[in-house]
């Protein structure tokens, strides 16, 4: 019998992505190529997908209303995408793909055609995305779920939740499948089947979790699953809500006007009778965005075919190598919920002892070219619980940092990384903390800027 061929890491390429050549200055002199480390906010778009989009883009025409050739070739392509996403996601026969703008506006539409009176479970972890869309329906109950530190405890705190819920009627659990902040994995299968043994329905916040993991709907059970184009190296505009028909055809359209509508009529009393499409078009009223759509289809080909699960191993590489960078600075703690040896995406949060997390982030712009972000990652009560508490008053960016630090410093990665922007990070985040700064910095409008006086 044959071995198993096992995917030699340090031979997969990072896929080509737009700006890899880039320079920017330095503020100590002379000029770098800029490391795009700021993935979990917007990846740099795929070179394929900016080669896709741009052969299309001559034929670009009206979807949906033209009879010309290039509306009903484009009409053809805006369909031929929603079935490759289809297809990325393992969409199950009825599934519906609907493009939205963003995973924030396919979370709000879902928030818009709950059943009334749905009961919603919310870990407070979630991105902002995830936690607050549901509030704005007034009929709706949200349960928020306290952080748990292990994944068996987010099931058994989700079980629980869902045991003592009270009448018992619709119920819609909404759960990330990587966060933001610690890129750790979180049990989705198993809260799928939690929801699902209670009666109640899942929704899956890819965001994070599509770009650096296959993500399968139907193998994973949940009953929807978000994401967005920009992060999943198509930044076009698109985003997707895919999964189950039932509650989408129910409910009344995400926005009323053209596409949505089937037929529109006066009737005697002067008002007007409108028929709805039941098709994703219900909820997609307006001209669609072709070519959002169009350039976040062609990056799930583009990760398919480049061989997603190989993609995953390199990460894998790089995720040891800057949590190993890291574990050699004395004062860097990283963030986390779920311990070191959870599974986790390209995606580490840390602060470092002293330093004000957004001068160490500009330093590492300032000095390195190098973008990570720092802040609260819109996932602010995740931050504070993994920071141990709220934060001390705001300090000048520049003067140490001696009390509990205010934020968090997050440094992202993904298919299109080369291993020269992680070395450099890691060698840059060691001499910093070393070194120093070799430059002052000041706040300046909210941000922690470079002082030119210090020239
Ligand atoms: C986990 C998660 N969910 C949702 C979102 C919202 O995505 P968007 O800003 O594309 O709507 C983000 C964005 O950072 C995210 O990280």
């Amino acid at each position: 019998m044959s071995a198993c061929p096992v995917t030699d890491v340090s031979t997969v390429e990072p896929l080509p992505v737009l700006g890899r050549d880039v320079l920017v200055p330095l503020v100590t002199g002379g000029e770098v190529t800029y490391a795009a480390l700021d993935y979990a906010a917007s990846a740099p778009a795929l070179q394929r997908v900016w080669d896709d989009v741009a052969a299309y883009a001559p034929y670009y025409g009206s979807v949906h209303r033209g009879a010309g050739y290039l509306s009903q070739l484009s009409t053809d392509l805006f369909e031929k995408s929603r079935a490759d996403v289809a297809g990325f996601l393992g969409c199950r026969p009825d599934d519906q793909v609907l493009f939205t703008r963003s995973t924030t506006d396919s979370l709000n539409l879902l928030a818009a055609v709950l059943p009334p009176r749905t009961r919603v479970f919310v870990f407070e972890t979630e991105h902002h995305a995830a936690l607050l869309p549901w509030e704005r329906r007034p009929d709706v109950e949200v349960t928020y779920l306290d952080a748990p530190r292990t994944p068996g405890q987010a099931v058994d705190t989700l079980e629980r939740a869902l045991a003592a819920r009270q009448p018992y009627g619709p119920a819609l659990v909404c759960v990330t499948g990587a966060s933001n902040v610690t890129g750790e994995l979180w049990p989705v299968r198993e809260l799928a089947a939690a929801a699902h043994a209670h009666g109640a329905r899942i929704v899956l916040d890819a965001a994070q979790l599509a770009p650096h993991h296959p993500v399968d709907i139907a193998e994973l059970d949940v009953d929807w699953a978000a994401f967005s184009g920009h992060k999943l190296y198509a930044p076009f505009g698109a985003g997707v809500l895919a999964g189950r028909a039932d509650w989408l055809q129910e409910a009344g359209p995400y926005l009323a006007g053209g596409g949505a509508s089937r037929a529109v009529s006066r009737r005697a009393d002067g008002g007007v009778d409108v028929e709805w499409h039941r098709t994703a078009a219900r909820h997609e009223a307006g001209s669609p965005n072709v070519i959002g759509a169009y350039a976040l289809a062609a990056a799930c080909t583009a990760l398919t075919e480049a061989g997603f699960d190989r993609l995953v191993e390199r990460e894998r590489r790089l995720v040891a190598a800057v949590r190993d960078g890291l574990a050699r600075v004395p004062g860097v703690r990283v963030l986390s919920l779920f311990g070191d040896d959870a599974p986790r995406v390209g995606v580490i949060s840390f602060v470092v002892e002293g330093w004000n997390s957004s001068h160490f982030a500009a330093a590492l712009s300032a000095e390195y070219g190098i973008g990570v972000r720092d802040g609260l990652f819109c996932a602010h009560p995740l931050v504070r619980t993994l920071l141990g508490g709220e934060p001390d008053a705001p300090g000048e960016c520049g003067a140490p940092d001696e009390g509990q630090s205010l934020n968090a410093i997050r440094v992202s990665f993904g298919a299109g990384t080369p291993d020269e922007h992680i070395e450099r990070f890691t060698g840059a985040v060691q001499e910093l903390v070393e070194k120093g700064a070799r430059w002052r910095y000041r706040t300046e409008n909210g941000r922690c800027v470079p002082d030119p006086s210090a020239a």
